[in-house]
């Protein structure tokens, strides 16, 4: 746990605009964080990048945005009524709650992480000679914390598939696992929470009027199915991607924005012919960590994670688990949903959800493979990755947020070297040539030091500095916000430069 690096991150989020704990002036609400102006802006930038490379990069996939409030009976048809549950689990001492399977994946965790110490060493002892592969494979007490890892793993399936609460509470007194807080293994037994908010519609307040908030974008995806199918005259395959809120009433809800109550997903669904699923789900992953990759996190910071316990719907799952300050953990979850969904609505709706398949000449329940990426961790995910102290030549040192340039919230910063003489005016001209195609924002207050360090520290790419020379020459000090270099550009090459680094081409 990096857990510098985390508060680092929580106040500069603060301190510059990014993020605020909701309601502040009532101090705030737990597990609920507002946007500011450079949050909104990075945030708007991650969802049209997405946006972009599901929807407008493939022919075969659209858009949607649905209703965050459904009809009660998707929830019971989805599945969520019953079983969209968390097995949570007290310590006596401590009065904590936790997550049983989240307990038992930490100690594998624990168990991962020695392996990994091991490897560090022997790379320092063997140099260039070592080969990981054959270490990881021959090593004692590697293989043997390896199968200390699939015994656990094992156990934990049987339980979580037989629903055998008991059982779990059993593995992990087994295990010797304790709560972090109090250290004492004094646990209740294993209890099921469902997590999923509700409110009355209308003015009676009985059961009939109970409607819930939507716990994931997906179901609002699976009721559009035929209405986007046949409106949109779609052939399998074919994909359907959302971007909205979703709610749910996490019992442990802390580290910042990456578990909330209220927050918002990018959700794919995409629709193929049964028995494809395989062969779509890996599409699906290989997709998916090379977005990631094009953001420019780095390969070790990126892995997957494949699920024991598969949700209610999936037959085959995984997480891309990002090596956040605090451990490994999921951003996007990538499921085989087989034809679970559709055909729960075909049940209960009592309308049929098939595709008339031209080739076979016959009418099936597609199958689904979705990809469902967290915004607002992918948000923490880049803070964590871009965020960094940097060492200067002159003995001092910056913070400077390396976000990829098309994902900052500022693109280019204009600023005046002094307000009189004119060069205010000129750096207005310039700020209103740049603003159609460029966020841009004007900036005259303190030295141009502190201007640069300021945006710096918001992950703007380029500082534009007006000087007297400007009035003759038309030219301008441009300087590069990682590089730090500067140079005289002129005013009327500033947007194709700017434009060559922040595009969101440069992407893909
Ligand atoms: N439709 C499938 C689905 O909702 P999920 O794994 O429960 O799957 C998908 O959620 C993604 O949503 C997660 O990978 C995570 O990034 C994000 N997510 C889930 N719960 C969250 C929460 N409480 N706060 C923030 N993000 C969350």
């Amino acid at each position: 746990m990096n857990e510098e690096h985390f508060k680092k991150i929580i106040s500069h989020s603060k301190e510059f605009g990014f993020i605020f704990p909701s309601s502040e002036i009532y101090d705030g609400l737990s597990a609920t964080y507002d946007y500011g102006q450079n949050g909104i802006e990075l945030k708007n930038n991650i969802k049209k990048y997405w946006w972009k490379s599901m929807v407008q990069m493939n022919e075969n996939i659209v858009g949607l945005d649905a209703a965050i409030f459904m009809h009660p009976t998707t929830w019971k048809a989805s599945g969520h009524v019953d079983a969209f549950n968390d097995p949570l689990i007290d310590n006596k001492d401590s009065k904590k709650r936790y997550r049983a399977d989240v307990l038992i994946e930490d100690h594998i965790g624990k168990i991962e992480e020695k392996n990994n110490k091991d490897v560090k060493k022997a790379k320092k002892r063997f140099g260039n000679d070592f080969d990981e592969n054959t270490f990881r494979t021959t090593n004692g007490n590697i293989l043997r914390r390896n199968e200390e890892i699939k015994t656990i793993e094992s156990k934990m399936e049987v339980a979580f598939n037989g629903d055998n609460l008991d059982a779990i509470y059993d593995l992990i007194i087994e295990l010797g696992i304790k709560c972090p807080v109090s250290g004492s293994n004094n646990w209740t037994k294993v209890r099921q929470f469902n997590l999923m908010f509700s409110t009355e519609i209308g003015s009676l307040s009985d059961d009939s009027s109970k409607i819930y908030l939507r716990p994931e974008t997906a179901q609002g995806i699976f009721v559009n199915y035929l209405n986007v199918q046949k409106t949109g005259r779609k052939k399998l395959p074919f994909g359907i991607a959302q971007i909205g809120k979703a709610f749910r009433n996490e019992i442990i809800a802390r580290q910042f924005i990456f578990r909330m109550r209220e927050f918002e997903q990018m959700e794919m669904q995409f629709f193929i012919k049964p028995g494809s699923q395989k062969e779509w789900y890996n599409h699906w992953k290989e997709t998916r960590i090379a977005w990631h990759k094009s953001l420019g996190f780095n390969n070790e910071d990126l892995r997957f994670h494949d699920h024991i316990k598969l949700a209610h719907y999936a037959d085959a799952a995984c997480d891309i688990e990002f090596k956040f300050p605090f451990g490994f953990k999921e951003l996007e979850g990538i499921h085989s949903r087989t034809d679970f969904d559709l055909k729960q609505h075909e049940e209960h709706s009592k309308k049929k959800q098939r595709y008339f398949d031209p080739e076979l000449n016959e009418s099936y329940v597609p199958y689904v493979v979705e990809t469902s990426i967290g915004l607002d961790r992918m948000f923490l995910a880049l803070l964590s990755h871009s965020l960094k102290e940097e060492e200067l030549e002159n003995g001092s040192s910056r913070v400077v947020l390396s976000i990829a340039p098309p994902l900052a919230p500022t693109k280019a910063a204009i600023l005046p070297l002094v307000k009189k003489d004119g060069l205010g005016e000129k750096a207005k001209e310039i700020y209103h040539s740049l603003k159609l195609d460029f966020q841009c924002l004007y900036e005259e207050k303190d030295s141009i030091g502190k201007r640069y360090r300021r945006n710096d520290a918001i992950g703007t790419p380029f500082c534009i500095t007006i000087d007297h020379e400007t009035l003759e020459d038309n030219k301008v000090t441009l300087r590069e916000r990682d590089t730090m270099n500067q140079k005289r550009v002129l005013i009327k090459d500033l947007s194709t430069i700017i434009d060559q680094k922040t595009n969101m081409k440069t992407l893909f």
